[in-house]
């Protein structure tokens, strides 16, 4: 097994630095996300609004559970609030080694600016990162085997960290 398993905040550069991270070691590319919405055919936003937050986690672990041992050399972008399920930070560490790409909470409002495409930070954004980027945090450090800081930093000098060490 040889995998890499992008985790973090909405906003920390998962897909794309996940993308280029993929072509750079010629590895698979492939993000959770793009998976849920291609095997029920609808967008995130839609199953949010349709089926509710419940429905898209229990989404999110089938996924996650389907990939054991599925993948090799490939690099998983993983949702922002995948690991924050119980059990779920297990399953990753199982899939391969688990980079967490550590965003401040100013960059990730800024980057964040204008978005509507992620259901859970309707309303006050701000707040919303704030609260929910605290209470997240630690489970993302406590599921990582390597942190990436990304502020202020060009991606392909994350994916040089990445490759120098992993
Ligand atoms: C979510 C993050 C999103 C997406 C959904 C919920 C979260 O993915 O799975 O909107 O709970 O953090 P990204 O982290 O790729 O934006």
């Amino acid at each position: 097994m040889n995998n890499l398993i992008l985790i973090g905040f909405m906003g920390c550069g998962k897909t794309s630095v996940g993308f280029q991270l993929a072509k750079r070691l010629n590895f698979n590319f492939c993000d959770t996300d793009q998976i849920i919405e291609e095997k029920v055919k609808d967008t995130i936003n839609h199953i949010f609004e349709i089926k509710g937050e419940e429905y898209f986690r229990k989404l999110e672990t089938e996924t996650i559970k389907g990939l054991i041992g599925k993948l090799n050399n490939t690099v998983l972008s993983v949702g922002g609030g995948l690991p924050i399920q119980t059990g779920n930070e297990r399953l990753i560490r199982e899939l391969g080694c688990v980079v967490y790409l550590k965003t401040s909470k100013d960059t990730i409002m800024q980057r964040l600016s204008g978005d509507t495409t992620r259901p859970l930070l309707a309303g006050d954004q701000d707040k919303r990162i704030e609260k929910l980027l605290s209470f997240r945090a630690p489970i993302y450090e406590a599921a990582a085997h390597l942190i990436v800081t990304t502020d202020g930093r060009l991606i392909h000098d994350i994916i040089d960290e990445i490759i120098n060490r992993t």
